[in-house]
């Protein structure tokens, strides 16, 4: 192997252009394609910035061509030459540097490689596994490469965006107390307190209302998240939140300055001028036309309600799901009429796992008459009136589910997101973002038998709602919102609570008593008495925002190290075992090792 010598990197991969001709140059990379043809040897050099092809000819230097025959895929090379015009037919339009080659005068072989296991062109499917294990020839790929920088250039906007805004990036600690977002854990053992844990954050949010109270006004930080709960696509047991808080502010303060920030996010990586102000809607107007609190609103497909209608229908499904209190639903699915047998049975099992007993449907034929196994329970007036509900039209097919409000929702909204992707309803590249407002404060937990903060116990109530704090909290609305992006939940946040006496209020009602309230949150609630402000705050997911510009399935695609859906990095194989001297330490029995 060579060293660099006294070669000095003069451009990158992808800098040189029909007008660099005749420059003698220096590039450093790694060999992405070796070609042979007739003698002659061609290689596309690759580094973070592009390729450029770079010829061995053995009538001009017959040293570096013979060095080059053993030339293999990753090797890393240093190439001195000169810059020459391609010949004509041999240009590759899509390349910045595909009008010129380097023909070669000095080459040193920096390093080898061991084959890779996978090949590195962007279009080969690789499982994932194998990707992950082996992340840095993963990452050589240009798409993912792409992926990075995109993510880089949003930090960067960003940054640069808040700091206008006179916000100051606050670090806060990762070893700190358990943090109420409602997930699980993770947990730190203490060496030096025996017995006692550090639990890593799941937001900063304690300490970034700590620092409204310490009056730094505007905080923000792109910060490591931790939550231990069940990995999907969009969740990472570590995650990244941009954090912000601001101080002496109300709703319409947050949504101009996230909006602000959006549009200098995608302006910084999509070149796209966003139109704002963004939609809003209240939870519950989510909850009825879409069945969930993060809607697609980029295609139609309403739920619309027929509960009233069907209330005394002799179908005894529907007709025992109403004086239950639950509730009918449906969607009209227009011009798919021509769905088949098989379609149709393929999509009753689709709801299935969302808990639809059923899935009832009707196909609209000429003069509105209906089709459908569920046709006869009806009369003439009750299928004009459902028909009326659903604007049907001949050839239209309409989807029925009945069950408690819960179910109905889940089902259908899923069950509108599979219509969508089957009917290819979504443009792509466009981007809808939606404000969900007016959220519930707190919701019932069957499990723990008590009602949970839906945000987290520091989200402020709407004072017009307060009396209704202690009799029907279910009924109370919360100031928190929510900012919504094709369907995903792309941040959170609330108005917060700033006087100590509200702040017990609720916690009562989430049945967290004095006792509990002040072991967990005491130093919060002593904040709270002195001379907290008014303040408010948002945090956005940063891996789903990159995920949805990037164009990606999975947000493990735009994160450099991310873990499986078992939450293990298949690269350093973490989570490890550890020694008995170390257990010891931290005063942790292996029990499990008798079991
Ligand atoms: P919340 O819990 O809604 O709010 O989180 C904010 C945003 O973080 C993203 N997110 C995740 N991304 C990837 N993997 C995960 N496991 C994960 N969990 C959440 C989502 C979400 O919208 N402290 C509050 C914010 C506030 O009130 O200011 C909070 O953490 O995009
Ligand atoms: P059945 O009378 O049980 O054969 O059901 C007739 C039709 O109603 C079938 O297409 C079922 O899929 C559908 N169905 C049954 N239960 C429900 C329900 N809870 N909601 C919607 N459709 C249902």
């Amino acid at each position: 192997m060579e060293s660099m010598g006294k070669l000095k990197r003069s451009h990158s991969c992808n800098d040189l252009e029909i007008q660099d001709l005749n420059k003698e140059v220096t590039l450093m990379g790694w060999v992405l394609r070796r070609r042979d043809h007739g003698g002659v040897i061609f290689i596309d050099l690759r580094d973070r910035w592009g390729l450029t092809q770079v010829v061995f000819n053995p009538e001009i230097n017959a040293e570096v061509h013979a060095k080059a025959h053993d030339l293999r895929s990753e090797w890393v090379l240093a190439v001195r030459g000169i810059v020459m015009e391609r010949p004509e037919g041999m240009r590759n339009e899509k390349l910045k540097t595909g009008a010129i080659e380097i023909m070669v005068s000095e080459l040193r072989i920096l390093n080898k490689s061991m084959t890779p296991p996978f090949p590195l062109d962007e279009d080969v499917e690789v499982s994932e596994n194998l990707r992950l294990k082996y992340r840095y020839l993963d990452l050589r790929r240009p798409g993912m490469a792409d992926n990075l920088i995109m993510r880089h250039k949003a930090c960067q906007a960003m940054r640069t965006y808040l700091d206008q805004e006179n916000f100051l990036e606050i670090e806060t600690p990762i070893l700190t107390r358990s943090t109420p977002e409602g997930a699980r854990d993770y947990l730190v053992p203490s060496r030096i307190n025996a017995g006692n844990f550090y639990a890593l954050p799941q937001s900063p949010q304690l300490f970034k209302q700590i620092l409204m109270v310490a009056g730094m006004d505007r905080y923000y930080q792109i910060v490591k998240c931790f939550r231990d709960e069940d990995l999907r696509a969009d969740r990472q047991p570590e995650f990244t939140q941009v954090d912000m808080e601001l101080s002496f502010v109300d709703e319409e303060d947050i949504y101009v300055i996230a909006e602000g920030l959006m549009k200098a996010l995608f302006k910084a990586t999509l070149d796209i001028d966003l139109e704002t102000p963004f939609s809003r809607m209240a939870y519950d107007e989510a909850m009825n036309r879409f069945g969930c609190d993060k809607p697609d609103i980029r295609f139609g497909l309403e739920l619309v309600s027929l509960t009233e209608i069907v209330r005394n229908c002799s179908f005894k499904v529907f007709r025992t799901v109403v004086e239950k209190g639950g509730l009918v639903k449906s969607i009209n699915a227009k011009g798919c009429a021509t769905f088949s047998r098989k379609n149709l049975d393929d999509l009753t099992e689709f709801v299935a796992p969302f808990g639809a007993k059923g899935l009832a449907w009707v196909k609209v034929k000429a003069e509105g008459e209906w089709q459908s196994p569920i046709a006869k329970f009806f009369t003439e007036e009750e299928r004009a009136d459902m028909s009326a509900a659903l604007g049907a039209e001949e050839g239209d097919l309409l989807f029925f589910v009945a069950d408690q409000p819960a179910i109905v929702h889940q089902s259908l909204a899923e069950l509108r997101l599979e219509l969508a992707r089957r009917l290819n309803m979504v443009e792509p590249d466009t981007f809808q973002f939606l404000w969900i407002t007016e959220f519930p404060l707190v919701e019932y937990d069957h499990e723990r038998k008590r009602h949970t903060a839906v945000h987290h116990p520091f989200t402020a109530p709407y004072e017009e709602d307060l009396h209704l704090l202690d009799s029907e909290p279910a009924k109370v609305r919360s100031r928190a919102y929510d900012l919504v992006l094709n369907g995903n939940e792309i941040g959170g946040g609330s108005l917060r609570i700033h006087q100590k006496d509200l702040q017990n209020k609720v916690f009562s009602a989430l049945g967290i008593s004095d006792e509990e309230a002040a072991d967990k949150f005491d130093f919060l609630l002593r904040a709270l008495e002195h001379g907290a402000p008014p303040h408010a705050g948002i945090a956005f997911g940063l891996d789903r925002l990159m995920m949805i510009l990037a164009g990606r399935e999975s947000i493990r695609d735009v994160i450099a190290f991310p873990k499986t859906q078992k939450a293990a990095c298949l690269l350093t194989e973490a989570p490890a075992p550890v020694n008995r001297k170390q257990l010891t330490e931290l005063y942790l029995r292996p029990d499990w090792e008798e079991k």
